[in-house]
């Protein structure tokens, strides 16, 4: 399929053709932010996809953040512009492993992280998210023993945010791992006026240096409301580019990776590109499909976790 030269009108045209919206993260390519009909985080955006009454929803995002919206709209169509769009934090959790360490726990209530797939959702008990996790667990009777999985960094952050014990699945995110805590301080000590805002998807040693800590819209929303002029971005660095545009006079200063070879940007979201979300809507494909049983069973999880974020 040819491309057209305005990619954005193109764009535009079929969104009303297949009465679509456009559903985009922040660590989205800053061309893909701006043509958004809704970006936010993870919660946000499944709240979104709960409540659209579009027929097709595109998700400019990675593969269990589309598969959430499909997982709510099983009649409409979902596309994703890369289908390879991965999770290295979803990949870090294969279901059969899971069900086995699931099983050596059999008195323990699952929450999982929205950052994992269809298989593991229908395996837990409630999903959270980074904007919510804290004010789940804490809704949670306090003699009932928790499995928290996949991230043991947002596991760890939320076990000292609550004072709950529980039991961690040891995944990570590739990219939240990146950061070197001896260069951020280094940052810190170059821009001492700065706040250090983190992911709490990063590990503890990071963490600590962290002024403020929270969701990809926290975040946002915290640098907006901060009396101060700059901040150190301890997260993807996509979220800069509404930063920016929230705060143009502010300063946002992406923390810096542990080597020359490493980079923050996440591999998996950022495959997806403007010719690829045109070339989806155009086609239709890829399509987000799973099989109804395991929809029905993931069903249940975020359901739970949209009524208790409210
Ligand atoms: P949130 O935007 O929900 O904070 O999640 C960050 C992230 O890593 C998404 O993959
Ligand atoms: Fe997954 Fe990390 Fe990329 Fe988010 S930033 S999609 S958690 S690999």
């Amino acid at each position: 399929t040819a491309l057209p030269r305005d990619l954005f009108s193109a764009i535009a045209d079929l969104k009303r053709e297949l009465n679509a919206v456009i559903l985009a993260h922040y660590y989205q390519d800053p061309d893909i932010q701006d043509i958004a009909d809704y970006l936010g985080d993870s919660l946000g955006l499944s709240q979104q996809a709960a409540q659209t009454d579009a027929d097709v929803i595109v998700f400019a995002g990675v593969h269990f953040m589309a598969e959430t919206a499909k997982i709510l709209n099983p009649d409409k169509l979902v596309l994703l512009p890369d289908l390879n769009a991965g999770c290295s934090l979803a990949d870090s959790c294969p279901p059969d492993e899971f069900a086995k360490f699931k099983a050596k726990y059999p008195d323990h209530l699952v929450i999982s992280y929205i950052n994992c797939t269809a298989d593991i959702k229908a395996m837990s008990d409630i999903i959270c998210t980074s904007a919510n996790a804290v004010k789940i667990v804490n809704q949670i009777p306090a003699d009932q023993p928790i499995i928290f999985a996949p991230d043991r960094n947002l596991g760890k952050y939320v076990i000292e945010q609550t004072g709950r014990d529980m039991v961690l699945w040891q995944g990570s995110c590739m990219v939240h791992e990146t950061f070197s805590e001896k260069k951020m301080v280094q940052l810190k000590i170059q821009y001492p006026d700065a706040e250090v805002i983190a992911h709490p998807e990063c590990e503890e040693v990071v963490l600590r240096h962290a002024d403020y800590i929270g969701s990809t819209t926290a975040l946002l929303n915290y640098c907006q409301k901060s009396d101060r002029q700059s901040f150190i971005v301890v997260t993807e660095p996509g979220i800069i580019h509404q930063m920016q545009k929230a705060a143009p006079d502010k300063q946002f200063i992406p923390a810096p990776p542990l080597n020359q070879c490493a980079c923050n940007e996440c591999p998996h979201m950022r495959l997806n590109t403007l010719e690829k979300l045109y070339l989806a809507m155009k086609t239709k494909t890829p399509e987000i499909t799973l099989p109804e049983s395991t929809r029905i069973a993931a069903l249940r999880p975020i359901q739970k976790m949209l009524a208790m974020s409210v």
